[in-house]
């Protein structure tokens, strides 16, 4: 039995499209901060006797879909680790699960290094990050703590690494904590086959990432906002020109947006960025964040993120 805790990151350039769907290769790379904050843990434990792998999600039972995808990751750590046995696994998520923080990242990094431990593999960080990839993409990067970039690679091994960079501060705006219609799974799908921006979109995040990587080296807190402003509404757009459209920013969304510019306007320096949902987050230098937090306040609640760990084992509490 191996109980091991991740926690979910935020992209600053996003991973919006897959190369290969199968080996969940992403048609460019991204950078994210693995936050300190919403953790999920999780406890594998073989079942030998078991015909099933079987998954409880936050105190219930999950669905057969939930399982299906539990299932097809315990697929690889057995064919990797040589044993057939079934595992039952436990998880507890502490994020709003579904409204667009990417509890997949933490749910399946945190489930790679469980697993891994439990059916006897010793893996580096880096073949954690493989496998944690083949469950959700983002989870690549949540194996890593802080500031990771995924590099999109064209085969099996395409993983994250760590990067160092400016320190910054991470508030989260709750505009909307419903469960979101489209799953950024199936959105990313709908953008690649119908959106006539999708080749751009692609193409300009690769180049945004390099740009944001020498922002990282340079230790340029503004650059490095800058892009990642542009890119998620880049990533809203082409999201938007989507065939039927997705739309995960609403009205509140917006908001948030309009308030960010004008605490820049006044001085306080913040860039805003958003997922596949209608929740803000926007960075700020770490002696800002207070400050900001208060000023977007009458927007949703406010929960002030920093910096957090890379998956690890846990000793069983
Ligand atoms: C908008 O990693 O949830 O958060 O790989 O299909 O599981 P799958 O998708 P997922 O998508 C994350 C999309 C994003 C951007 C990002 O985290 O880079």
């Amino acid at each position: 039995m191996s109980t091991a805790r991740a926690y979910p990151n935020i992209a600053l350039i996003k991973y919006w499209g897959k190369a290969d769907e199968e080996l969940m290769l992403p048609a460019a790379g991204s950078l994210s901060l693995t936050l300190d904050t919403f953790a999920t843990t999780t406890t594998v434990t073989l079942v030998p006797e078991a015909d099933d792998d079987s998954l409880e999600l936050n105190g219930a039972e999950a669905t057969p879909e939930q399982v299906r995808r539990v299932t097809r990751l315990l697929d690889i750590v057995r064919e990797w680790s040589g044993s057939t046995a079934h595992a039952r696994v436990v998880t507890r998520n502490e994020a709003p699960t579904g409204a667009g923080l990417a509890s997949s990242a933490s749910g399946f990094a945190a489930l790679a290094t469980a697993a891994a431990d439990a059916y006897g593999l010793d893996l580096s960080a880096r073949d954690l990050s493989r496998l944690a990839r083949r469950g959700s993409g983002s989870a690549t990067r949540s194996i890593f703590p802080g500031l990771a970039m995924w590099h999109a690679g064209d085969d099996e091994s395409s993983c994250a690494e760590d990067v160092s960079g400016p320190d910054f501060r991470m508030i989260i705006v709750f505009v909307d904590e419903s469960h979101k219609s489209v799953t950024s799974r199936e959105a990313m799908r709908r953008t690649a086959a119908t959106s006539p921006f999708h080749s751009a979109w692609v193409e300009s995040t690769a180049q945004s990432l390099d740009l944001a990587l020498q922002a990282c080296a340079d230790d340029d807190f503004t650059r490095l906002g800058q892009l990642t402003e542009s890119n998620a509404l880049r990533m809203h757009a082409v999201i938007q020109s989507a065939e039927p459209p997705i739309r995960y920013l609403t009205a509140r969304s917006i908001a948030v947006f309009d308030a960010v510019e004008r605490l820049r306007e006044d001085g306080l320096e913040a860039y805003a960025t958003a997922d596949a949902g209608p929740n803000v987050v926007v960075i700020s230098r770490p002696a800002d964040a207070d400050a900001v937090a208060e000023r977007l306040g009458d927007l949703g609640r406010v929960a002030v993120v920093g910096p957090g760990p890379g998956a690890a084992l846990i000793s069983e509490e």
